[in-house]
């Protein structure tokens, strides 16, 4: 093994090492070169150890399968902390805990905890390597899985450090918690989920996880780096961090528009990333820039323009399908990871949605046969695929552009069942605003949440770093910054009828909204004032190819008063808790939508 010290001069990363090595006291340390050769190194490793299995070479080329400890499958938001100096900075809807008191905890648990694995060493670039707005980030894990997953989701390895230099990082440290004795045999899927925390520190940029291998908890570069630390740099650089797919629709004359989506986790933003454009939409194409998170900062020409700080996509497997996400089904046919997937016999993977049919016979995620008569799911529900963006058909040949993509238009969508409609549009930046601040959603898989419903503000609450009522006001703030704003549209595609069924059929047909927005940010259609905001009328919609009846489309799109006014009184909860730091627009905002709502008494002239 070569020394790291011969792949870097920077002293600050060489004495970072030194510390955690004494500190974790792994077997070895090992600095990751980022090449095709380790992976598939480390891959085989994770055979080996029982960590992945290998699938059918003919059906899923270069792809593995691995089942994590069934305690450890998602995010784990009441053990993520925010530890910015002063409590009042990191606000109520985050957990804090004072900087010292927590370094003293993380000390005393990572003492030692590398024992018996290597230490792995994995410089990452969060955007395109060399970029002016990427950042880059060093991680230092003792989980293989990590490395092979990070491999895919962002840029890492010796072109990282190359790029680096002696310039200051991210530092983003993580273990699994759980040394191994002298002798003591591993586990496929080493955790410690009695002692799990995920921990910022926002001020000096740093994060430190222990004891869980999962996702956002473990790859670090994600939610970690590019929503909570990047939210603070955002902020204090006057740009947005967001949880945001970012997409360009192309018409048929070859007009491109880029919009930006913010959905809570498992809301269907890997699937609008990637929507084919349905019958009736002959000539128009969906090119995918991200899934899940985007950067955006004020450019030179006066708008806004976005890029995607990841690599590649960690999907939600259930419910993806032929059928429901073509794009995504071609990008994950190979080189792909899934977790906590299906094993069909013939060394395939499956989860529910995939097919109409669940095979005859399956071994499920926690390693148990399977049969269509059995009364758990055979793939968790969070189960997630890591695949390279580069293999999604829908790329868009601008996705690595460092420049990012100029955005047109925001839209916020909720999973909510009753009183929003479909879609509708800010009347002004401000509105905008307040209508991304007061989304709310119920409950989602993505998260250990128990909740049925809760708010969800700009699809950040898990992610954003610092105050709430803060962040609001610096979206707010952004008004005047760009001089060619993008438009704010609300969404709903979950609306469901009285009797329980889904009142728009969503996924490609979510296409119609988007031509509509595009039309309305182009000033090509007009909209019907409501309280809600601007919303389109039946003929404002294009139903070429889809038979939807204007009956349907009016309860899609219904107002319900009694339901609208408790929703709008209902948000005085979540203003109350976010307190002092409540920018005052938010309640003016709230305001206005209960007088509009309410029925208005005839003036009487005395
Ligand atoms: P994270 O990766 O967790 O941030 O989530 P995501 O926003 O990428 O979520 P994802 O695309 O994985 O959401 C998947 C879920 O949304 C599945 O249950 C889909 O069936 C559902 N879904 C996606 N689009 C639609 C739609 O248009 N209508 C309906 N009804 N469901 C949808
Ligand atoms: C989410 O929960 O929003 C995700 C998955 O995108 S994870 O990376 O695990 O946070
Ligand atoms: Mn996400």
């Amino acid at each position: 093994m070569v020394s790291y010290q011969e792949h870097t001069s920077n002293i600050q990363l060489i004495d970072w090492i030194k510390e955690i090595e004494e500190l974790c006291q792994p077997e070895q340390v090992y600095l990751c070169d980022g090449s095709q050769q380790e992976y598939d190194r480390f891959c085989q490793e994770l055979v080996d150890h029982g960590t992945f299995i290998k699938l059918n070479e003919e059906l899923r080329p270069g792809s593995f399968l691995c089942r994590s400890d069934p305690r450890d499958v998602a995010r784990v938001e009441d053990r993520t902390f925010i530890c910015s100096e002063k409590e009042e900075d990191a606000g109520v809807t985050n957990n804090w805990m004072e900087p010292s008191v927590m370094r003293n905890t993380l000390a005393g648990l990572f003492k030692g905890c590398m024992q018996g694995r290597t230490m792995y060493i994995i410089p990452f670039s969060m955007g395109p390597l060399g970029s002016d707005i990427a950042q880059i980030g060093v991680q230092i894990s003792d989980s293989p899985y990590v490395v092979v997953n990070m491999r895919i989701m962002a840029r890492i390895g010796q072109k990282v450090l190359d790029v680096l230099c002696n310039k200051s990082f991210i530092k983003c440290l993580h273990s699994v918690g759980s040394p191994l004795a002298e002798g003591q045999a591993d586990v496929a899927w080493p955790c410690n989920v009695d002692n799990r925390y995920i921990v910022h520190y926002p001020e000096t940029r740093e994060v430190a996880s222990f004891g869980s291998g999962y996702g956002g908890n473990a790859l670090l570069g994600k939610k970690c780096v590019a929503l909570r630390i990047a939210s603070v740099m955002a902020r204090d650089e006057g740009w947005l961090a967001e949880h945001m797919l970012i997409v360009g629709v192309e018409s048929p004359e070859g007009e491109k528009t880029y919009l930006a989506g913010a959905f809570p986790s498992a809301c269907g933003k890997t699937n609008l990333a990637m929507v084919i454009p349905p019958e009736g939409y002959e000539g128009w194409k969906v090119w995918t820039v991200g899934d899940d998170i985007a950067w955006i900062k004020p450019g030179a020409d006066g708008r806004m323009h976005a890029i995607n700080p990841e690599a590649g996509y960690f999907g939600v497997a259930p419910g993806t399908s032929y059928d429901s996400n073509p794009s995504a089904m071609y990008t994950i046919a190979s080189n792909t990871i899934f977790t906590n997937v299906a094993l069909t016999d013939d060394g395939d993977v499956w989860w529910e949605g995939m097919t109409e049919e669940a095979p005859a016979h399956l071994i499920d995620w926690l390693g148990n046969d399977w049969t269509p008569e059995s009364e758990t799911p055979a793939a968790h529900p969070n189960a997630r695929f890591t695949a390279p963006a580069s293999q999604c058909p829908s790329v868009d040949p601008d996705w690595e552009n460092p420049l990012g993509v100029p955005i047109e238009a925001f839209i916020f969508g909720g999973r909510l069942s009753t009183t929003f409609p479909l879609v509708y549009q800010s009347r002004d930046w401000a509105h905008g605003v307040y209508m991304a601040a007061t989304l709310g959603s119920e409950a989602t898989a993505a998260a250990d949440n128990q909740a049925d419903i809760r708010r969800d503000p700009m699809a950040m609450l898990p992610f954003c770093g610092y105050n709430m009522g803060d962040y609001w006001a610096h979206w707010l703030s952004m008004e005047n910054k760009v001089e060619h704003l993008p438009e704010i549209f609300r969404v709903n595609w979950f609306r469901k009828s009285a009797d329980g069924k889904w009142l728009w059929p969503g996924f490609g047909q979510n296409m119609r909204v988007l031509e509509w927005v595009v039309n309305r940010v182009k000033g090509r259609v007009s909209a019907e004032d409501t309280p809600f905001g601007e919303v389109p009328r039946y003929d404002d919609i294009n139903w070429n190819g889809l038979v939807y009846d204007a009956d349907t489309f009016n309860d899609l799109m219904a107002i319900d008063s009694e339901n609208s006014i408790r929703e709008f009184e209902d948000q005085i909860n979540l203003f109350n808790e976010i307190g002092d730091h409540l920018p005052q627009e938010m309640e003016r905002q709230r305001q206005m939508m209960l007088d509009l709502l309410t029925p208005k008494k005839e003036s009487s002239a005395a």
